[in-house]
């Protein structure tokens, strides 16, 4: 394998979703950014999104209404100070976007012909109407406008089909007394050969880990590289047992992963039984709208408890033309596959969704390691405590990526690439055993499905443990002795966030939000406003091979 000289950055941005993307946009102001993304720039989680932002912006809400709904959501763990700086900053962030371009559905203001305001929808857990977006493609819509400004900025530039394999940190170096991240080695998946990047600062945006699991709302790029490599480098993770499982996710054999927006609920979508009868009201106030960890356990209670696969989501009495109107994308996206949901409900299912736990920083998406920063949703800011509000996601990442550009005006200049030791291959060779990522790839997956996934007790969770540790320790042995590639990284990567999903999962002994255990069926008050934080200790030997280790 080749290595070169690299190249040096003010800041280096890894992942390009909306956080990376908002961030860099900003930093450009005043520094060079290099961003790397691991397939083509706009496939990433936001993208995919559908349902939208929360922010306030109607007079019949306020901020204190969604500080609320996001505390009651994240069932006591959240931190109120950073709800309230998300919440409040919220607004000014969404004049940004659509000053770079974003266009969010508007409507006729009711009682005020050729009076337009933005229209606002509702989803699971909150009590008013603050959800912007862009019909049911609100992500898509985002990606095209951030990408299309990024494309104007001659200081950003993208680096496409590019795979961090590891930060590069002082502490891995051996200099110094700090642990400094002074950059990454990136595989170049074109030309297969490693590149050293140095930056003043480097901007984890990698988005979150929903691939660990069998079934998932997320692009195959969710593999959770971020939390893997900020855990490699000593960061401390916190509350990574909280894995959100959307409610309604496509049940169809040859739909992939098609998530059903939680808005169609919004807009009096109900769930049913396979025989047509409403459920939810036996399970929340609030039916169908209930907060996302309710709604999840409930459905998944109801197969188990009929044996059915699915459960039914029906929005067949609102008209025709509205729904093919609000849910464009849902509605051709069903069609495909035979069914009209203007005429018939919906088979769904649960699918892992949403990381809320991660990376652990500040507001201002500040590590504990020097010169690192994480934002969006591989970082844990305290905003979605142990169950994220729906559409808070897309607030956090761009308040926090705001933040993050001004926090790293501050970092020192450091030393430029060519000073950094190159990667080493050490003894690798070219591998002939794909089968072997393969295999290992739909066992870590499986086991996580079925031990960790909405309802846990402690006997699943130490058979995944011990599943799980067998696998890493192949894994690092096929590390060792076989050239990187995107498989083998991206495996190496959901083993080691399965092992922290795990690890974080037994450490919490009751359920709160979205970790659910038989073993210990309620919140213990001992554990409100406990995080659950994994450190990897600085003597473990690492699953690398950067020099130094
Ligand atoms: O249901 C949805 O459209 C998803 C929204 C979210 O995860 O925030």
């Amino acid at each position: 394998m080749k290595a070169n000289d690299g190249q040096t950055f003010d800041y280096l941005v890894l992942g390009s979703g909306i956080a990376g993307l908002f961030f860099a946009l900003k930093a450009a102001e005043h520094g060079r950014v290099g961003i790397v993304t691991k397939k083509h720039r706009a496939e990433s989680n936001t993208n995919y999104a559908q349902g939208g932002i929360a922010a306030v912006t109607s007079s019949q809400d306020s901020f204190e209404m969604h500080i609320q709904d996001t505390l009651t959501a994240g069932a006591g763990l959240c931190k109120e100070p950073v709800v309230r700086t998300i919440v409040e900053e919220g607004p000014r962030r969404i004049s940004d976007l659509i000053e770079l371009g974003m266009r969010f559905s508007e409507r006729e203001i009711p009682g005020f012909p050729g009076e337009i305001e933005l229209d606002l929808g509702k989803e699971g857990g909150h009590s008013r109407r603050r959800i912007l977006h862009a019909k049911d493609i609100t992500g898509r819509e985002i990606e095209r406008a951030l990408l299309q400004a990024v494309s104007q900025q001659p200081r950003i530039q993208v680096m496409e089909n590019h795979f961090a394999i590891d930060l590069i940190t002082t502490r891995k170096l051996g200099i110094g007394s700090d642990n400094r991240c002074v950059g990454a080695y990136v595989l170049n998946v074109e030309s297969g050969r490693v590149d050293t990047f140095a930056a003043r600062a480097v901007v984890l945006a990698t988005g979150g880990c929903g691939k660990v699991y069998v079934y998932t709302t997320n692009p195959d790029i969710a593999t959770g590289d971020g939390v893997a490599m900020a855990y490699r480098a000593g960061a401390p993770v916190a509350n990574m047992e909280f894995i959100q499982f959307h409610p309604t996710c496509l049940y169809h054999p040859k739909a992939k992963s098609f998530l059903i927006t939680e808005a169609v609920r919004g807009e009096g979508g109900t769930l049913k039984t396979i025989e047509g009868v409403p459920f939810m009201e036996r399970y929340h106030p609030m039916k169908s709208l209930a907060p996302r960890d309710v709604v999840a356990r409930a459905i998944d209670n109801e197969m188990k408890r009929s044996g059915a696969e699915h459960v039914l989501l029906d929005i067949t009495d609102k008209p025709a033309p509205f729904i093919i109107d609000r849910f464009p994308n849902v509605y051709r996206t069903c069609l495909q596959f035979g069914i009209d949901i203007t005429k018939e409900p919906i088979p769904v299912v649960p699918a892992a969704h949403y990381q809320c736990g991660g990376v652990v920083t500040s507001v201002d998406g500040q590590t504990e390691v020097a010169g690192l920063y994480a934002i969006g949703e591989v970082a844990c800011t305290g905003l979605h405590g142990a169950n994220r509000l729906a559409s808070n996601s897309l607030l956090e990442a761009v308040v926090c990526a705001h933040r993050a550009a001004i926090q790293v005006a501050g970092e020192p200049q450091l030393p430029d690439a060519s000073a950094l030791p190159t990667w080493r291959s050490g003894h690798a060779t070219n591998a002939d055993e794909m089968v072997v990522v393969a295999h290992n790839w739909d066992e870590i997956r499986r086991s996580m499905w079925d031990y960790v996934g909405i309802v846990r007790t402690q006997k699943r969770l130490q058979r995944a443990r011990k599943r799980i540790a067998n696998l890493l320790e192949e894994i690092q042995a096929y590390y060792w002795d076989f050239i990187v590639t995107s498989d083998l990284l991206e495996l190496r990567n959901i083993a080691t966030v399965a092992e922290v999903i795990v690890a974080s999962a037994m450490a919490r002994p009751e359920s709160r939000g979205l970790h659910y255990t038989l073993d210990f069926p309620n919140p213990d008050p001992s554990w409100a406003q406990r995080d659950t934080v994994l450190r990897r200790a600085a003597a473990e030997p690492e699953l690398s091979r950067e020099p130094g280790s």
